[in-house]
């Protein structure tokens, strides 16, 4: 056990939220080991020693959601967690259903209730450290939702609160600012329980959180946790242009990852290659984009999604990397990505 102990010091412990949930700076985002991924099915020991190892590291934010599977990305961490509950922070999701032909939100405080003790279950743990409502429900009012959840932690199911910003993208069509909506909803939930962290898309190609989401988290200590900061994995330079995904691939829809597109974007990947080089031949593009999220502030904890170990470490090593403010303004000053959901 003090030998695990050392190795945690290898990834920087932030803290978030007002109760003070301390954390690797860089976690492990779960989901492609069961979901939205090419192969993710098929790699279940090759996941679970993944887990292993960002535990081994300090990488201990396991994020992962009932959804993602559906159920099997839980029940794939529960056998993990059921040996080393200690040594991780279980950040799950609720509210989104998986049907045959569509995904439906869920808010209902009794299914909010009953869904909990389901993600208790697969994960083989009795309290959850961070319950995220994954999408608000058009039909219940927010507050309905976050009261359910309130009482998980009041019952000692649940240690905190988050909400999910990921895929806001109606303020963009009507011309109001992205996170308009999500901010409006922050403020309606705070009134009934804290929020201690809001996990939202951030990354070098889409930092558009960086305008009024992340001030709002830093203004009132409450975390942010950066999802998808590798763009899809387009960040890490890895990807070739035109490749081509898998049907159940999520980057076969996705407007950024087109041949066309991947290959306009290549120098955001050449510049992110170019700081890489100066930090020494051994670091990559991958942790120059992870650094430089941690960068945006220290209530920001990254949270790159893979089913590889040797990712897994790759990306946990990322948290010792401190980019110059040279590396950053020469970040800031990359082109704007192409391709957008509008
Ligand atoms: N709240 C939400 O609605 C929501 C939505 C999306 C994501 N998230 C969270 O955010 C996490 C991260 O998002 P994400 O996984 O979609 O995107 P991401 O972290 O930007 O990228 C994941 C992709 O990058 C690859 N990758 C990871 N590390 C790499 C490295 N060092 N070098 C080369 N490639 C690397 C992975 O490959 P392999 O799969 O082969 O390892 C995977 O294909 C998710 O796991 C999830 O926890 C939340």
């Amino acid at each position: 056990m003090a030998g695990q102990r050392e190795v945690h010091e290898q990834v920087e412990r932030r803290t978030i939220g007002a109760g003070g949930l301390a954390v690797g700076a860089v976690g492990l985002g779960c989901m492609p080991m069961s979901w939205a991924y090419s192969g993710s099915r098929q790699r279940g020991e090759e996941s679970v020693r993944t887990v292993h190892r960002a535990l081994d590291l300090g990488s201990d934010l396991l994020d992962t959601a009932d959804m993602y599977g559906p159920f099997t990305n839980e029940l794939l961490l529960g056998r993990v967690l059921k040996e080393r509950r200690r040594d991780a922070f279980v950040s799950t999701k609720v509210g989104l259903l998986v049907g045959e032909q569509h995904i439906v939100a869920n808010g209902r405080p009794g299914y909010v209730k009953r869904a909990c003790d389901a993600s208790l279950r697969r994960l083989q743990t009795d309290v959850i450290d961070l319950y995220q409502l994954h999408r608000a429900d058009p039909e219940v009012p927010v507050e309905e939702t976050w009261g359910a959840m309130a009482d998980l932690v009041r019952a000692g199911k649940v240690r905190a609160l988050g909400l999910c910003a990921v895929g806001a993208r109606g303020g963009r069509r009507s011309g109001s600012g992205l996170y308009d909506g999500t901010l409006r909803q922050l403020q309606r939930v705070q009134q009934v329980f804290p929020v201690s962290a809001v996990q939202a898309e951030l990354s070098v190609w889409s930092p558009e959180a960086l305008q009024a989401l992340l001030p709002w988290c830093a203004a009132r200590g409450v975390g942010f946790l950066a999802a998808m900061p590798l763009g899809n994995g387009f960040l890490s330079g890895t990807l070739t242009p035109g490749e081509g995904f898998e049907p159940d691939d999520v980057r076969a829809r996705h407007p950024r990852f087109t041949a066309e597109m991947m290959a306009a974007n290549q120098p955001i990947v050449a510049g992110l290659r170019r700081i890489a080089r100066r930090h020494g031949e051994d670091v990559t593009p991958a942790q120059v984009a992870l650094a430089w999220t941690l960068a945006q502030g220290r209530h920001v904890i990254a949270l790159p999604g893979t089913k590889q170990e040797r990712w897994a470490a790759q990306n946990a090593a990322a948290a010792g990397l401190r980019l110059t403010g040279k590396d950053l303004a020469e970040v800031s000053r990359l082109p704007a990505a192409q391709g957008s959901w509008d």
